[in-house]
C-alpha cells in the first residue's frame, strides 16, 4: 500500500468514527424518550407462543403480546403468506386490536362475505375494517388508517417451537402518534409480558 492510499484510509477510519460519536449521543436521548413513561423495558421480549404441532389450519391461537394485556392472533394459513414462517411459510400473527379504535376484530377464513376479496383476514365488527392476511395484514376495506402490526416470529426447527420475538410497524393502536413506524412505543404504557 502507498502511502497515499495509507493517509486516504487512515481519513476514512477517522470519517466514519467521527460518524458514529456523532449518531451514538443521538441515539441515546432518543431512546430515553421512549422510556419516559410505564415500565422501561428498550427491547422486546421472546416468548414462546406454541408448537406448530399444536396449530390446525385456519384455527387461530390467541396470546398477548408485547404486554400483558394486549391480544394478538398466532394462526396457520391454508396457503402461504407475505412474511409466514414454518415449511409451508403460512404461520402468521398480527396484533388484535383494530388500528381504527381499537376494537378487537375476528379472523376469518374468507373476507368476501364482508365486502373484501377472497383471503382470509382480520374483520372489525365495530366499523367494518377488513385485513388481509396474505399480504402483512394489508388495509382491504372500511375506516382503519393502517395495518395492525404483524408480530415477528421465529421457529425452532429442531423442536417445532414458535417465538414472538417483537413487532413491525406501524405501532399497536393508541401506543404513540398513530400508525406511527417507531415500535418502541409499544413497549409502554403497561406490563411486559
Ligand atoms: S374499531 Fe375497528 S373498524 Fe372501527
Amino acid at each position: 500500500m502507498s502511502v497515499d492510499e495509507e493517509k486516504r484510509n487512515f481519513l476514512k477510519g477517522m470519517i466514519a468514527l467521527g460518524a458514529l460519536i456523532v449518531v451514538g449521543g443521538l441515539a441515546k436521548p432518543i431512546l430515553d424518550y421512549a422510556t419516559v413513561s410505564g415500565e422501561v423495558v428498550t427491547t422486546f421480549p421472546k416468548v414462546k407462543v406454541a408448537n406448530i404441532s399444536q396449530l390446525e389450519v385456519n384455527q387461530p391461537v390467541i396470546f398477548n403480546y408485547p404486554l400483558s394485556n394486549e391480544p394478538n392472533f398466532l394462526v396457520m394459513l391454508s396457503q402461504p403468506a407475505e412474511y409466514g414462517i414454518g415449511p409451508q411459510k403460512n404461520v402468521v400473527a398480527f396484533s388484535a386490536i383494530c388500528e381504527h379504535y381499537g376494537c378487537i376484530y375476528h379472523f376469518r377464513t374468507s373476507l368476501a362475505p364482508y365486502g373484501g376479496p377472497d383471503v382470509p383476514g382480520g374483520h372489525c365488527p365495530c366499523h367494518g375494517s377488513l385485513y388481509n392476511f396474505l399480504e402483512d395484514a394489508k388495509v382491504v376495506g372500511g375506516p382503519a388508517p393502517c395495518p395492525v402490526p404483524r408480530v415477528i416470529l421465529e421457529l425452532d426447527s429442531s423442536t417445532g417451537d414458535i417465538y414472538a420475538v417483537g413487532m413491525e410497524p406501524p405501532t399497536i393502536y393508541s401506543h404513540g402518534p398513530s400508525c406511527s413506524s417507531d415500535v418502541s412505543y409499544d413497549l409502554q404504557g403497561g406490563s411486559v409480558v
